[in-house]
C-alpha cells in the first residue's frame, strides 16, 4: 500500500536492525486519515470473504480493525491483555509468548459476541513473530468460529510469523511488508 509505505519512510523510526518505531501515526499518535485508507484496503481484500466479525487486540490493533469494521460493516471485537473490572465470567483465553519483549500475556474474549457461525477476520499492527496472531486464532478455535484471514499493517517478513501462520494454512494479507530494516534503512518487498 503505497500511502502507507510513504508514511514508514517519512515519519518511521528504526531503532535497531528488527524494530521499527511508528509512534507518529499508529503506535501513540493516530493518523485517522491514513487509518481510514488502512481500512479501505483490508475491506477491498477480503470484501469477498462474507467475513461477520474482525477481532484485533488492543492497543495498537484497535484503530485500523475499527476502520476495517467500518467498511465492512461488521462489529468489532479486541481481545483484553489486561484483567477487566466489567469482563470476567464466560471468557476464551489464550496465551501468547512475545519474542520481541520476552513477556508472556493473557488475552481473553467473551463468548458472548462470537459464535460458530462467525467467519472472522484478524487484524493486528505488527506482523513479528506471529504469536499474537496465532492467541487470536486460538481465541476464534475455540469458539468454533472460523479464521477466513489475517490482515496486517506492518508485516517484517525477515522474521518468523507470516511463514509459521502460512504453514499453518491461515491467509495472510500486509499492507507494508519489510524485508529489511538494516543500516537504519527501511526496505520494503514489492
Ligand atoms: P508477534 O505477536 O508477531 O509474535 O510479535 P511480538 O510478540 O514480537 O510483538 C509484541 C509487541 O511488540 C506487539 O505490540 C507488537 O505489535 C510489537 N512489535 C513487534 N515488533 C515491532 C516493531 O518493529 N515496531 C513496533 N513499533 N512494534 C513492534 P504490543 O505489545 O501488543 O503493543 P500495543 O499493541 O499495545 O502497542
Amino acid at each position: 500500500m503505497h500511502a502507507l509505505e510513504q508514511k514508514i519512510l517519512n515519519e518511521g523510526i528504526v531503532l535497531s536492525n528488527n524494530v521499527l518505531k511508528v509512534d507518529a501515526f499508529l503506535n501513540h499518535q493516530i493518523d485517522p486519515v491514513l487509518m481510514q485508507q488502512i481500512g479501505k484496503e483490508f475491506a477491498a481484500r477480503f470484501k469477498d470473504a462474507g467475513i461477520t466479525k474482525i477481532i484485533t487486540i488492543e492497543a495498537s490493533g484497535i484503530a485500523p480493525a475499527v476502520m476495517a469494521g467500518l467498511e465492512l460493516g461488521v462489529q468489532v471485537i479486541f481481545a483484553r491483555k489486561y484483567q477487566s473490572l466489567t469482563l470476567k465470567d464466560d471468557l476464551y483465553r489464550a496465551k501468547v509468548y512475545s519474542f520481541t519483549k520476552q513477556t508472556e500475556s493473557t488475552i481473553a474474549i467473551s463468548n458472548k459476541h462470537i459464535h460458530a457461525t462467525d467467519k472472522v477476520l484478524v487484524i493486528d499492527d505488527f506482523l513479528a513473530n506471529g504469536q499474537a496472531a496465532l492467541g487470536l486464532a486460538d481465541l476464534i478455535h475455540q469458539a468454533n468460529a472460523e479464521v477466513v484471514g489475517i490482515g496486517i499493517v506492518i508485516e517484517k517478513s525477515f522474521q518468523t510469523g507470516r511463514d509459521l501462520l502460512l504453514n499453518k494454512g491461515y491467509r495472510v494479507e500486509s499492507l507494508a511488508r519489510i524485508a529489511s530494516l538494516d543500516n537504519e534503512k527501511v526496505t520494503f518487498i514489492k
